[in-house]
């Protein structure tokens, strides 16, 4: 079917400005005359880093009105947490498991966006990644394919339909296929992975993003099978456009088609240039090598003008979908942007989901923190920080706008408390520094009744190129809050960070550990409702806490193998685990505590069987058997006992979230359909077998109730 609108533009670009579209690049800084030009001349189809509706719109008017094509730019931006307003990192966000505050926070973040002149986001990025050393672990949803699966559709639809045309941007799914495998979490590291890790691991969550209706694309800065993704026939061809049925814009990451050349694939950026065209990739971000190079390989007869044009029909579809060919200078409207950046819904948006993300680790009783707490010594790096709590791609956001932790506390405990504070060690990149601060936060601890430790990591060690060796906290932290804990005063630690620690000897020192991630804006003021007992935690953690780091590689969904492990014979020479260690990570996958407890009745089954073309009815009583009202996650989990392919000992297949008063009884429900049973069988393809299958409910993936039931043919 042609697009009669696009088709009219095509055929009016001469070969100069089809290459001029599909060049997308970095205009961040201060603008100048030659950045004009260059719009002037047809050669940028699309922009990065440039921000704010009045800046935008002067690029757009010289496009729309001086450039001899007229065609309006696409503006673009990692619009990854939030854009002025900044929401939690998206892993944190992934702990909250509630799909409906997931997508407001995307919409919330595409308002603002768009009110700022963008329509484009590079977001979600739904790389599953089991290393915690990675450090972009931070922008993506976790250890699981399912839950990660959920997440990138929440997130696509919130980004790209759940406002007006006006509110709304085009999402980016990122980045195809498999960056999360990178080894020993090294970020833009080779990664070797199987076809069938590849399928059952990393391709669920982009499936997920092109069935929501994805508009774009971006590829892995990586390699599959020795190809990189920017010209992989397989990957691109066969997986994406294939099977996957992709129709959407493909872009490169940064400069990823030189690269091709500076890994020694291609012999020259002409031919780096000539794998990526004739690979469907559609826009060249930033090295301009499609704006230089194809309209004389065109000319040479080295590329045809129909992949060319295909290419370019791609960017204008976007251009049409993102409302600019209709309305090119409709969409920067100053007065709109000023209304929408940090608007108070806006705000409470971010702070909700702030809070439902945060996870409690440990609780001994000290919080809710109680009022006989008169003095509180707030201490740790991270208790005035500001910059910290909006983590790696804060877009626009100011460290001055966020809310301290030190001041969320003030506000919230108001004159019922006395707050001190001592930073205790300094933070100098990864060195052990700032003990002399030591004494004073010790001096501090022993006049008051209680302790909030604050501490984490800083903003640029997570994030894109934020990779790291050591899981155990940066500097001297750990050393500080054992000399802390020496007071025996009450402890309750906070955790700033973009990704999972080894926090057994926080937990050792600590009576209570929250999680709060890189929490946004509304940081602290979410922090110390919890710390107060307003907010009851219900955060569950989308990614294992190993318990040393030698585990890592360490997730809950592993395979048996020929020596499995089971805790019932942990002495068992013989059985893939340390020596040294314990097998358990420190914290679970899907593990989180509340306020309250949660007792869990036994699983119920419709039927103890089902077939193939019928359904299964699972059910748990869940009461809350404290004195708060909470909301708890209820986990289902599946293992498919004998199948042609070994099977994950059990695997997240549904969840539900119950709201239960003190003293309530609720049914959580799940409906088993075959699709759930369905694996990758030795063909790669998803085959389903009939047999027998444990189901287990439960809190996390480490506390469940299970019982068996068969699949008929
Ligand atoms: O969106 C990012 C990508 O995730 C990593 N490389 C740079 C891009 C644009 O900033």
């Amino acid at each position: 079917e042609t697009n009669a609108q696009v088709e009219a533009i095509l055929s009016k670009l001469t070969l100069e400005e089809k290459a001029g579209q599909l060049n997308l690049v970095d205009f961040g800084g201060e603008l100048n005359e030659s950045h004009y030009q260059l719009v002037r001349e047809g050669k940028i189809g699309s922009v990065l880093k440039s921000n704010g509706a009045a800046q935008n719109l002067k690029l757009q008017k010289i496009a729309v009105e001086e450039s001899r094509a007229g065609v309006p730019i696409l503006f673009q931006e990692d619009v990854i947490h939030g854009y002025r307003t900044i929401t939690p990192i998206p892993m944190a966000e992934a702990a909250s498991w509630d799909l409906p505050a997931i997508r407001k926070s995307a919409q919330v973040a595409a308002r603002e966006a768009a009110a700022g002149g963008i329509q484009l986001t590079y977001a979600p990025m739904v790389d599953v990644s089991r290393d915690p050393r990675w450090g972009r672990i931070l922008e993506a949803a976790g250890e699981d394919p399912y839950l990660g699966s959920l997440i990138a559709a929440a997130r696509v639809k919130g980004f790209q339909e759940s406002g007006t045309d006006k509110q709304n941007i085009l999402s980016t799914v990122k980045h195809f296929a498999g960056y999360g495998a990178s080894l020993a979490g090294r970020d833009y590291n080779i990664q070797d992975i199987s076809e069938r890790e590849l399928r059952e691991v990393h391709l669920p969550p982009f499936k997920a993003a092109i069935d929501a209706g994805v508009a774009a694309l971006m590829v892995a800065y990586t390699t599959y099978d020795g190809v990189p993704l920017t010209a992989s026939e397989f990957m691109l061809d066969d997986l994406l456009l294939g099977e996957l049925g992709y129709e959407g814009l493909i872009m490169t990451d940064w400069e990823t088609i030189p690269n091709m050349t500076e890994i020694g694939v291609a012999a020259s950026d002409t031919d780096s240039t000539v794998m990526a065209i004739n690979n469907h990739i559609h826009m060249d971000m930033q090295s301009k090598k499609y704006l230089e190079l194809l309209p004389q390989l065109v000319r040479e007869g080295k590329v045809s003008e129909q992949v060319v044009d295909d290419a370019v029909r791609q960017v204008l579809l976007l251009k049409q979908k993102a409302g600019l060919l209709d309305d090119p200078l409709g969409r920067f409207e100053p007065e709109v942007e000023k209304a929408e950046l940090l608007s108070k819904e806006n705000i409470a948006a971010a702070k909700d989901i702030a809070l439902k993300s945060m996870v409690l680790l440990k609780n001994d009783g000290v919080l809710p923190l109680a009022e006989t707490n008169k003095k509180v010594a707030v201490i740790g790096p991270f208790a005035k920080a500001d910059r910290d709590l909006i983590g790696w791609w804060p877009g626009l956001g100011l460290a001055e706008e966020v809310v301290t932790i030190y001041d969320g506390l003030q506000k919230e405990f108001g004159d019922k408390a006395e707050l001190s504070f001592a930073p205790g060690v300094s933070i100098d990149k990864f060195n052990k520094s700032g003990a002399e601060l030591i004494p004073e936060a010790v001096a501090l601890a022993k006049e008051s009744d209680a302790v909030v430790m604050v501490l984490g990591e800083e903003y640029w060690m997570s994030g894109e190129g934020g990779g790291t060796a050591s899981l155990h906290l940066p500097g001297l932290q750990e050393t500080l809050l054992q000399e802390v804990a020496k007071t025996g005063k009450p402890i309750v630690t906070v955790i700033v960070a973009g990704r999972p620690y080894v926090l057994t000897d926080v937990e050792k020192h600590s009576n209570a550990i929250l999680m709060a991630w890189m929490p946004g804006t509304t940081g602290g003021t979410a922090v110390a409702e919890i710390l107060s007992g307003k907010f009851n935690p219900q955060g569950k953690l989308p990614m294992t806490f190993p318990y040393h780091q030698g585990q890592v590689p360490i997730f809950y969904s592993y395979k048996l193998t020929s020596h499995s492990f089971f805790p019932e014979d942990k002495d068992d020479r013989y059985s893939t685990t340390y020596r040294d260690v314990p097998h358990e990570p420190l914290y679970p996958f899907g593990y989180g505590l509340s306020y309250t407890e949660y007792k869990y009745g036994e699983v119920k089954l419709s039927s103890s069987s089902m077939s193939t073309n019928s359904s299964l009815k699972a059910s748990i009583e869940v009461t809350n058997s404290g004195d708060v009202a909470g909301r708890e996650i209820v986990q289902l989990y599946l293992h498919d006992k004998v199948a042609s392919v070994t099977q994950p000992m059990k695997l997240l297949k549904d969840f539900t979230i119950l709201d239960l008063q003190p003293g309530e009884t609720k049914t959580a429900s799940f409906t088993i359909t075959p699709d759930k049973l369905a694996y990758i069988g030795r063909d790669h393809k998803y085959t389903i077998d009939p047999g027998d299958f444990i189901l287990f409910i439960g809190s996390s993936s480490a506390e469940l109730k299970q019982t068996e039931f068969k699949l008929t043919k």
